[in-house]
């Protein structure tokens, strides 16, 4: 290939897709679903809602969704056998590569080979949102040595998985902010998971692989990764009063240092995810005191402001999200998996699309090795 051909490392502004899912405006904070504004989204929808918008392009009526919930609801049991695959998971094993090991494994008990058959693909994708939350409960359980907990089918989407979680039904209240939450998640246009999903859909691979290839990507700390990673910095630093000296020993040390949940590719103010992010901190706090990793979450955004902000670097979704799910008593290595959750939803809806006039993804590199070397015999290498 010839070098002429421009080089963009990380691919920066080159399009992988025409895509209708979502729309996200980086300088003016704007992140639409199907044309909705994710805000609105997050107050007046549900997660079920925001699934069958992203999928098939707009609301379901009444009955569509109603349907849909019901279908979701008869999915979310898992083999037996699956389970007994994640009690011999190694219990210090990251909730991350359980959960690729399962979603794989979930193809096995659940074939979808038929890729091309749009009733096995929604058949495949019900499957996938329906099941997840019991793969990452299960293991999160069984890692502590505490009994799997099953499914009920009584109980909406966000208030199964917290009761699978821990036992308990949540309070209306903590209900709504773990829904809002996997709204918040649910979709961001062309980013690393989504493109890995449509790579990997391209193929013709199983919507099982195709997912669990998503789920690889997602969990690298420069992706979702973050979010746990920002709540340990902000425990790590140990309260608002010692962000400043934290940041002015870290840049010391390496001028570049990256700051868990700052920045981000596109958005050049702060993205709008994490403003609403916030708001549901305050609103949780409101009833509790602050905890300290939130002021100290607080004050090192002001104190980053200054430094980065000139450079457009603002949170990002990850930033107050693991201070919300810390206040909901979620583990801290959970907090990507529940990512995962919602995120699914985005990513059935990029594969869907994909499929539809599908063309292998196969780009070009350009060769800077060397050409035509001698191949010399092991023995008569020095
Ligand atoms: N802290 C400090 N400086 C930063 C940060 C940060 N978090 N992010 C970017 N910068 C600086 C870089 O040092 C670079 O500065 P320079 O121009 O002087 O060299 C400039 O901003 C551009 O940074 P890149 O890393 O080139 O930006 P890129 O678009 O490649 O990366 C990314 C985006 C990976 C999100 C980056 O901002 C980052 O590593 N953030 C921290 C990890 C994080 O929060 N990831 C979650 C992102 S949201 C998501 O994926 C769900």
């Amino acid at each position: 290939m010839s070098t002429e051909v421009e080089y963009k490392p990380g691919l920066e502004d080159v399009p992988a897709a025409k895509s209708a899912v979502s729309f996200l405006d980086g300088k003016k904070a704007v992140l639409e679903y199907r044309g909705i504004p994710v805000e609105v989204l997050a107050k007046e929808s549900s997660f079920e809602e925001v699934s069958w918008l992203l999928i098939k392009g707009d609301l379901p009526t009444q009955k569509q969704l109603a349907e849909f919930d019901h279908d979701l609801r008869q999915r979310r049991a898992i083999h037996f056998r699956l389970k007994d695959l994640i009690k011999c998971m190694p219990a210090d094993g990251h909730p991350m590569d359980a959960l690729h090991a399962t979603v794989a494994a979930l193809g096995m008990f659940y074939p979808s080979h038929t890729v091309g058959d749009p009733a096995k693909n929604w058949e495949a994708s019900c499957r996938l949102i329906a099941a997840m939350p019991t793969l990452v409960a299960a293991f999160a359980r069984t890692r502590r040595g505490e009994e799997i907990i099953d499914p009920r089918s009584d109980l909406d989407h966000a208030g199964n998985f917290y009761y699978m979680l821990f036992g308990k039904e949540p309070s209306p209240a903590t209900r709504k902010v773990l829904d809002a939450c996997l709204i918040l998640h649910a979709e961001h246009q062309m980013n690393a998971s989504t493109f890995t999903a449509r790579v990997t859909g391209s193929t013709l691979a199983t919507p099982y692989q195709t997912i669990a290839s998503a789920i690889g990507s997602l969990s690298g700390p420069l992706h979702g990764g973050a979010n746990e990673e920002a709540l340990r910095q902000f425990e790590e630093i140990g309260g608002p009063e010692k962000a400043k000296p934290w940041i002015e020993a870290k840049r010391a040390v390496d001028p570049k240092y990256k700051v868990m949940g700052l920045g981000h590719r596109v958005y050049k103010v702060k993205d709008a995810r994490a403003t609403v992010l916030q708001e549901i901190a305050e609103h949780v706090f409101a009833e509790t005191s602050r905890p300290k990793a939130y002021e100290t979450a607080l004050e090192l955004e002001r104190i980053c402001a200054g430094i980065y902000g000139p450079k457009g670097i603002y949170p990002n979704v990850d930033y107050y999200s693991g201070v919300v799910y810390q206040a909901l008593g979620i583990p801290t290595d959970v907090f990507t998996p529940i990512f995962a959750i919602a995120r699914v939803a985005g990513w059935l809806a990029h594969w869907t699309e994909q499929l539809v006039g599908n063309r292998i993804f196969r780009p070009e590199q350009i060769s800077i090795g060397k050409t035509d070397v001698k191949y010399v015999p092991l023995e008569q290498r020095a």
